[in-house]
């Protein structure tokens, strides 16, 4: 695997998709080759999860939830990340195995350890070699989301939200060299010339 995975990771509305974009177009400016994904449905088998979620009556209990992250994150490391890094692309992923630890982990009370374990089969080892953390008040991001349609877990109460910042926070925390945290209140601009800082600083010492 020649390739880079390039994680977006942080809470509802902290500019993970904005962000992804204008990174991925300033690689291709560079002459990088990038493709995005994202998850859960970064697969046909993904997007079919999220659609469970929806569904009137159904309420998957928090393991439950865990199985079927990790059932969408195998089928997209197979089906598109691996086969990606392999043919040396830089890979940006909105959302990836810390989302997992952080929701279900921190949000819902899944022990950390048993998702960092399923992770790890989940991924077959494939871990990111960055992740940008978008840091936010989650008040904050859910008012930048407001007039959307809201899926099942942005529609949950602010203090799971404040648990999963915080357990983002706490990944950081474990992980400082791996994950860069990323004031996200500030305006979009500020925010994309921190990233392009940091990528080129990671490309220069990868
Ligand atoms: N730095 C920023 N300041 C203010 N608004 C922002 C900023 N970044 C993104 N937004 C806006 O907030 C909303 C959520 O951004 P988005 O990138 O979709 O977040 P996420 O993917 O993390 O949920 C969008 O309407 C976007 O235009
Ligand atoms: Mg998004």
């Amino acid at each position: 695997m020649s390739g880079v995975l390039i994680t977006f990771e942080g809470v509802e509305g902290s500019g993970k998709t904005t962000q992804m974009m204008r990174l991925e177009r300033w690689l291709r400016r560079q002459g990088r080759k990038v493709e995005h994904t994202r998850e859960p449905d970064g697969t046909r088998l993904g997007a079919e999860v999220r659609r469970l979620f929806e569904r009137p009556g159904v309420q998957p209990q928090p393991l439950v939830e865990v199985f079927l992250f990790m059932a969408a994150r195998q089928q997209h490391v197979a089906e598109k990340i691996r086969p990606w890094l392999d043919r040396g692309r830089v890979v940006l992923s909105d959302r990836y195995a810390d989302a997992t630890v952080a929701y279900q982990g921190y949000g819902r009370g899944v022990d950390p350890d048993v998702i960092r374990e399923l992770n790890t089969r989940a991924t077959g080892g494939v871990m990111p070699d960055l992740t940008l953390l978008f840091d936010l008040d989650p008040a904050e991001g859910l008012r930048r989301i407001r007039g959307r349609r809201l899926d099942r877990f942005e529609r949950e109460a602010l203090a799971f939200h404040r648990r999963v910042r915080r357990g983002y926070l706490e990944i950081r925390r474990a992980e400082s060299k791996r994950v860069r945290l990323i004031h996200a209140a500030r305006p979009p601009a500020v925010v994309e010339a921190e990233v392009r800082a940091i990528v080129e600083e990671f490309f220069r010492g990868a």
